[in-house]
């Protein structure tokens, strides 16, 4: 889901996915109405299942079984995640209690009540599409995420994760985080000689695409360093 700009640009870059063994589909937010929103403009997609949701300019690095658990184990209500930032200011902001019980949210607060800032990655039972109609715009004129996950509290279906130590979340909502993401990956890809998330060598390594349908993708690839990676992977 993105704006009218942007969409072409991934089909361009994706199609439907079946190039990467993966099935995409696409919607247009023709405003930007805010995140809450994507629950009602997918509701088609989602159907009468459970929904995650992850932040297009969000990026994980680092062990994510704490997500691929929570997606698995999810029976009812909403899972969120919690990692602590040096900025709350600008982020949804979690408070807990002494016993680590979720009780407060609130959305890029003045005066932060905690240091942990609420990820762009939610997984939602299936109420999440009829709570996102019923809520009412922010005073930024937007159908807050945060609004979602409060109403998931209230009715004490709410679970917050705390992300460890041994997880990057980066961020890249401005051009000082930007330029902290690249340099972050910068440093591990040139000190490792591998590549972070290409979707090529994924698809491949997982087993969503085989050999020849690696080599498919290469021949309409043009040169480049990041095809050599990728041919270097097949030879090996
Ligand atoms: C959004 C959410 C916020 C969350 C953040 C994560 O902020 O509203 O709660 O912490 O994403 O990136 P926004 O993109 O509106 O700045």
């Amino acid at each position: 889901i993105s704006n009218k700009e942007t969409i072409p640009l991934y089909q361009m870059l994706f199609e439907d996915g079946s190039n990467l063994g993966l099935s995409i589909s696409y919607k247009v937010q023709h405003a930007p109405n805010g995140i809450a929103e994507s629950f009602i403009l997918g509701e088609e997609f989602i159907g009468k299942s459970a929904v995650s949701l992850i932040l297009g300019d969000n990026i994980f690095y680092g062990k994510l079984n704490f997500f691929y658990d929570a997606v698995r184990d999810l029976k009812n209500g909403a899972v969120i995640f919690g990692y602590r930032v040096t900025d709350p200011e600008r982020y949804g902001i979690v408070e807990f209690d002494k016993q680590g019980k979720v009780i407060s949210i609130e959305e890029k607060p003045g005066n932060p009540k905690s240091d942990y800032a609420v990820p762009g990655l939610y997984v939602y039972d299936n109420k999440v599409v009829e709570i996102s109609k019923n809520l009412k715009p922010s005073k930024r004129g937007e159908l807050e995420i945060t609004d979602v996950n409060k109403v998931y509290m209230e009715s004490n279906e709410l679970s917050v994760k705390k992300i460890g130590r041994g997880v990057a979340w980066l961020d890249t909502g401005t051009p000082e985080a930007l330029l902290q993401a690249s340099n972050f990956f910068g440093v591990i890809e040139a000190r490792q000689g591998l590549k972070v998330a290409c979707l090529e060598e994924i698809a491949f390594q997982k087993g969503f695409i085989d050999k020849q349908g690696l080599e498919k993708l290469l021949t309409s690839m043009p040169n480049s360093l990041y095809k050599d990676y990728l041919l270097k992977l097949l030879k090996e």
